[in-house]
Parts: structure tokens; C-alpha cells; sequence
């Protein structure tokens, strides 16, 4: 490693440990060594499909079929994901008392899995559906019911109301939900430090999180293979893949509180 980044890590490694109330905000990118597609860049999903014509309320009112294959698809690939060194290393974080929360973009459940308790999802679930008609909701995850409803080719339909059923994800043009992007905006205006990894931060309201951090004084570590909407604002930008960069970040902070 140059010189130069050895001294960054040691830096940000030392603002995190010093930090009161450090948090990360996280993207697709931080799941790309998962084996999960990002959606911008080279092999990104809206290259191949096209995000109005499956990820619009318009796109589920014209063709809610297609619409499902398509998220029944990629439930099925994510669910076969792992949580990488980086999500790993933002619970291990998380654990030792230095990071307060995890607000992600991702729906993919990486998090969770990787043992994340203060997660915040502002663009919902892959693994959640909901009713368009009523208050039903289910994780099939949880209830256990997902290869079965990845194997079922019919349009799947609320066991309360017979409605169609929806993914729980925020498609665009839809409002995120109220009471976690609340939360996250709260929790941004309480941070010293935030940790940006793997997102183009081209997507608002979620983007505004590392702004509302800096704004209020804190400082903005970001971690990404490329420069980004938010490498602007960040006072420290590691550049490389996020689970090799957190992983190493996690080593070196253990080192500095030895
Ligand atoms: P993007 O696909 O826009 O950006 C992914 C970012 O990750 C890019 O900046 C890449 O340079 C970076 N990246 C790729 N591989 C990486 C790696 N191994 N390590 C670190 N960084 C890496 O994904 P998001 O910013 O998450 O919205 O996109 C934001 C929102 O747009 C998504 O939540 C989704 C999408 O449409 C909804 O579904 C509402
Ligand atoms: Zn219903």
C-alpha cells in the first residue's frame, strides 16, 4: 500500500475511534463484492433494463407481470448473496460501540445478515411484499414462504383481500417511508462522522444524509471504487473496493485502541 494510504487509514481509523457518534451510509456498491449488481456504472442493472419500465408505479400499473419477474429474479440471486468484509466490518464496528447506525439505500438484507441491529432501510426490502389495497405485509424471509413464491408463476395476491401484492421497495417517484427516512435525517444531524460507502449519491432524498453531517460539522469519510456525487464534501476519500478497504479499516482501528 502507498504511503499515502497507509497514513489515510490511520487517519480515519483514529476520527473513528475519537468519534462520539459516528454513523455509515451505504449503497449498492458496498454489496458488489456480494455478487450483487449495482445499478449505475459498467455492469450496472439500469444498463441492461430500463429502471421506468420496472421500477415505476407506472411500469407495476401497466405490466405487473414482467414487473415480478423481474423482482422475482432478483430476490432469487440476492437471496443466494452473502454479506461481504465490509458489512461485516460495519457490524463489528457497530458492536464495539463506535458506530451508532447503518442507514442504507440497499434492500438486499446484507445488513441484517451481517448482524447490523441499527439499521435503517430508507428504500425498503426485496424480501418484504405488500398489499396495494390493504395493510398486509410479509417478509418471506421471515415466514419462510420465499422459494415458494419464487417458484409460483402467477401474479401474487394478498391472502387477506385477494389484491395484488406488491415489493416493498421504493420505486421511483414514490415517497420514502416517512418514519425511516425521520429517523435518518435525525440521526445524520446527531453524527460527528460519517462513513459513505459504495453509492453513486446521485439519488435524493437519501443523498442528502452525508450533507446534513457535514453541514452540522461532522466529517465525511467516503469509501468507492470511483469519485461520486458526494467526493465534493468528503474530507477523506479511500479509494478501493469496500469489503478490502473495510476490512482493512476494521483492522487498523482494533490496532489503534490496543
Ligand atoms: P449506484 O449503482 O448508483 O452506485 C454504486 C456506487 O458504488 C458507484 O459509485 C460505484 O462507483 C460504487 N462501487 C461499485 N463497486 C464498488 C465496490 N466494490 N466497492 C465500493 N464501491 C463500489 O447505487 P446507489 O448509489 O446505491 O434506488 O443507487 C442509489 C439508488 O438508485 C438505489 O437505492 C436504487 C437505485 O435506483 C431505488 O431502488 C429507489
Ligand atoms: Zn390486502
Amino acid at each position: 500500500m502507498p504511503l499515502s494510504t497507509f497514513i489515510m487509514f490511520a487517519e480515519v481509523a483514529k476520527l473513528l475511534a475519537c468519534s462520539r457518534f459516528a454513523i455509515a451510509f451505504t449503497g449498492a456498491g458496498i454489496s458488489a463484492e456480494s455478487g450483487v449488481p449495482t445499478f449505475r456504472g459498467k455492469n450496472g442493472l439500469w444498463k441492461t433494463y430500463r429502471a421506468e419500465e420496472l421500477a415505476t408505479p407506472e411500469a407495476f400499473r401497466k405490466d405487473p407481470p414482467l414487473v415480478w419477474s423481474f423482482y422475482r429474479w432478483r430476490m432469487g440471486k440476492i437471496i443466494r448473496a452473502k454479506p461481504n468484509p465490509a458489512h461485516y466490518a460495519l457490524a463489528e464496528l457497530e458492536r464495539m460501540g463506535i458506530l451508532k447506525a447503518v442507514i442504507t439505500q440497499n434492500v438486499d438484507d446484507l445488513h441484517r445478515e451481517a448482524g447490523s441491529r441499527g439499521l435503517i432501510e430508507l428504500h425498503g426490502n426485496i424480501f418484504r411484499v405488500r398489499c396495494t389495497s390493504c395493510s398486509y405485509t410479509e417478509n418471506l424471509k421471515e415466514s419462510g414462504r420465499l422459494d415458494e413464491f419464487l417458484e409460483e408463476r402467477d401474479l401474487p395476491r394478498c391472502p387477506k383481500c385477494g389484491s395484488l401484492l406488491r415489493p416493498d421497495v421504493v420505486w421511483f417517484g414514490e415517497p420514502l417511508p416517512q418514519t425511516a427516512l425521520a429517523e435518518a435525517f435525525s440521526i445524520a444531524e446527531k453524527a460527528d462522522l460519517v462513513l459513505v460507502i459504495g453509492t453513486s449519491g446521485l439519488v435524493y432524498p437519501a443523498a442528502y444524509i452525508p450533507y446534513i453531517v457535514k453541514e452540522r460539522g461532522g466529517k465525511v469519510v467516503e469509501v468507492n471504487t470511483e469519485r461520486s456525487g458526494i467526493t465534493p464534501i468528503a474530507d477523506i476519500f479511500l479509494r478501493g473496493r469496500a469489503g478490502e478497504v473495510m476490512g482493512k479499516l476494521l483492522s487498523e482501528v482494533k490496532r489503534v485502541g490496543e
